[in-house]
C-alpha cells in the first residue's frame, strides 16, 4: 500500500482533507496531527477498522481507545449519559488536551472501550483535526499513531517510521504543539480521578472550575492493577531501545552540575537531551568525546522540554546510543513530563506471551520464537520456546539457523529447554506444532487447556511436521509455514 502524505499550509485549505475524511468515514485508517501528538484514526462505528487500529499498533485488546469529537452534539451517540461536571470542565478546558471518561453508550462497539462500560472522549483543537473530523463526519478513535510501546509521535516522519506503506494518510501539519498526550479525567468517579496526567493539571482544574480531581493513585479501585483503567499501569509506554536515566538536580545544584556528575564514570555511547545553553554550559567542563546531543533553544524550559520529548528519545534512539541522559523537573506543572521520563526511564515490560512447543526444542519452535521476535520486538509481545521431550544439552539445529538466516535473523547459540509450569503459567498463548502436541499439553495442563492451540488453526488445519535430520529445503518450508501463521498468532495474541 502507498502511503500519501498530505502536507497542510497555511491558510489550510479543507479542500485537502476530503477525501482523507471520506476514506475514514468509510473505514480507512487515517494518521492526523492534533495539539498533543499525532493520532492514528479510525472511523468508530466501523469495528472491522478499529480492529484493524489494534493489529498495525500492537496493541492489546484491552486498552481502550479514546473518541474524538468535533462537538458536544456528538456526545449522544457516544455517551449514556453526562455527568453535571462535565460542562463546566468543557467550557474551561475544551476543545483542547483533556479527556473525559464517561459511562459508555451502548452502540459503541466493545473492541472501543475494551469491554469497560465507560467510554474516554476528547475534542481535539488543531485545525488540521477538526477539519478532518468535520469531513468524516463521524466520531473518530485515535490512540497515539506509535506501534505499541514505541514513544509516541510528535512529527509526520516518527508515523511514517511506524507506518510507512501500511496506512493509506498521514496529514502533516508539522511538530506537535504540546508533545505530551492528554490528561485523561474519569468523570465516573466521586471525586473525578486523573488516570493519565497531562497539560490540563489538578490545579488548572481548580482554578478554572473550583472541582476538584485528584490522582487515581490516592483512589484506586478494584482492579486497576490489571485493567486500564489506570493507563500506562500496565503497559510499556514511551520507552525506547536506550536505556534512560533522569537527570534531576539536588535543591541548591545547577543542572549542568548535575549532568557532569551523572556523565561521571559512565561508559559505552551515550545520548543527552537538555536546552542549548545548558548544553553549552556542560560541554565547558566535558572531557568525554563521542556524545550525541539533542537540545531545544533556549534555556531550560519545561513546556520546550515536552514539545520536544519524544522527538528527542527517537532521535536519539536512531543514533544507536545505549544510554540517555535526559533533564528531569519538579513541581505538580512537571506531572505529565515526569510521567513520561519516568515510564521510558522503567524501560520494556511484556504485557504478552506467546510460548510455542514442539518435541526437543531444536528446530520448529525456536525458529517460531526467533520469527515471532523478530518481526514484533517493538511491542508489549514476547515469544518463548520449549519442548515437550528435550535432550538435555542439545543445540540448536543447523538447518534452522540456515533457514532463519536467510531471512536475515540472526539466532545465538542455544540449549534446548524442557517445558516448565511456569512458562505454561506466564503464557498467554500456547501454540504447538502439531495437534498430538496440543492435546498431549492438555492432557498434562488442563488448567490452561483455553489458552492452548495447534499451528494447524492457523494453516488451514495442517501440523508443522519435524524437519530434524532432513535437507535444508525442509527447513526452508517450515520456516516459511512459521511465516505465514505469525501474523495470526500474534493477533490473536493481542486480540483476546
Ligand atoms: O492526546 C491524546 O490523548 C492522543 C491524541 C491522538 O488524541 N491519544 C492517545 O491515545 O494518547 P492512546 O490510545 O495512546 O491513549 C489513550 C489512553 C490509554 O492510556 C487508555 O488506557 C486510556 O486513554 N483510556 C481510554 N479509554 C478509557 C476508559 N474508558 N477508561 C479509562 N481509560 C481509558
Ligand atoms: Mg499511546
Amino acid at each position: 500500500m502507498d502511503t500519501e502524505v498530505i502536507v497542510v499550509k497555511a491558510p489550510l485549505d479543507p479542500e485537502l482533507f476530503r477525501q482523507a475524511g471520506e476514506s475514514l468515514a468509510q473505514g480507512a485508517i487515517v494518521a492526523f496531527p492534533t495539539e498533543t501528538v499525532y493520532g492514528l484514526g479510525a472511523s468508530a462505528l466501523e469495528p472491522e477498522a478499529v480492529r484493524e487500529i489494534f493489529r498495525l499498533k500492537g496493541r492489546p485488546a484491552d486498552n481502550p481507545l479514546i473518541v474524538h469529537l468535533l462537538s458536544t452534539d456528538q456526545l449522544d451517540s457516544v455517551a449514556a449519559s453526562i455527568p453535571p461536571l462535565f460542562w463546566p470542565l468543557y467550557q474551561a478546558f475544551s476543545p483542547g488536551p483533556l479527556t473525559y471518561v464517561l459511562p459508555r453508550a451502548p452502540q459503541i462497539p466493545d473492541l472501543v472501550t475494551a469491554g469497560l462500560d465507560t467510554v474516554a472522549v476528547r475534542f481535539p483543537s488543531q485545525p488540521a483535526a477538526r477539519t478532518l473530523l468535520e469531513m468524516a463526519g463521524v466520531p473518530v478513535v485515535a490512540p497515539s499513531a506509535n506501534l505499541s510501546g514505541r514513544p509516541s509521535p510528535t512529527r509526520a516522519r516518527h508515523v511514517l517510521d511506524d507506518f510507512a506503506g501500511r496506512i493509506p494518510y498521514i496529514i502533516d501539519d508539522g511538530p506537535s504543539d504540546l508533545g505530551l498526550e492528554s490528561t485523561v479525567l474519569d468523570l465516573t468517579a466521586h471525586p473525578p480521578r486523573i488516570l493519565r496526567p497531562g497539560k490540563v493539571t489538578a490545579q488548572d482544574i481548580w482554578e478554572a472550575c473550583q472541582i476538584e480531581v485528584i490522582p487515581w493513585q490516592e483512589a484506586p479501585r478494584e482492579g486497576d492493577l490489571d485493567r486500564p483503567a489506570s493507563p500506562g499501569m500496565k503497559y510499556r509506554h514511551y520507552a525506547p531501545r536506550a536505556q534512560v536515566v533522569i537527570v534531576q538536580p539536588q535543591a541548591d545544584q545547577a543542572l549542568e552540575a548535575a549532568f557532569l556528575e551523572s556523565l561521571q564514570g559512565r561508559e559505552g555511547s551515550l545520548g543527552l537531551f537538555l536546552s542549548e545553553e545548558s548544553w553549552q554550559k556542560v560541554r565547558q567542563d566535558l572531557a568525554l568525546p563521542g556524545l550525541s546531543i539533542y537540545t531545544y533553544q533556549g534555556g531550560r524550559d519545561l513546556d520546550q522540554a515536552s514539545h520536544h520529548l519524544f522527538d528527542a528519545l527517537r532521535t536519539l534512539d536512531d543514533r544507536g546510543v545505549a544510554q540517555i541522559l535526559a533533564e528531569g523537573f519538579e513541581g505538580p506543572e512537571a506531572t505529565a513530563y515526569m510521567d513520561r521520563l519516568t515510564k521510558a526511564a522503567a524501560g520494556r515490560q511484556i504485557s504478552r506471551r506467546v510460548l510455542f512447543v514442539c518435541e526437543g526444542n531444536t528446530c520448529r519452535s525456536p525458529m517460531a520464537e526467533a520469527i515471532f521476535n523478530d518481526r514484533y520486538q517493538e511491542g508489549e509481545a514476547l515469544a518463548q520456546s520449549a519442548g515437550l521431550g528435550i535432550i538435555a544439552g542439545q543445540r540448536l539445529s543447523e538447518g534452522t539457523a540456515q533457514a532463519l538466516a536467510e531471512w536475515g535473523i540472526e539466532i545465538g547459540d542455544r540449549k534446548a529447554r524442557q517445558i516448565r509450569s511456569r512458562m505454561v503459567t506466564e503464557a498467554d498463548l500456547i501454540v504447538t506444532m502439531t495437534r498430538a502436541q496440543a492435546a498431549m499439553m492438555r492432557h498434562y495442563y488442563p488448567q490452561a487447556k483455553d489458552k492452548i492451540r495447534p499451528a494447524a488453526d492457523f494453516l488451514e488445519g495442517r501440523d508443522i511436521t519435524d524437519p530434524y535430520g532432513q535437507a535444508l529445503h525442509a527447513y526452508r518450508r517450515i520456516r516459511d509455514d512459521l511465516g505465514a501463521i505469525m501474523q495470526a498468532v500474534h493477533d490473536s495474541l493481542i486480540l483476546t
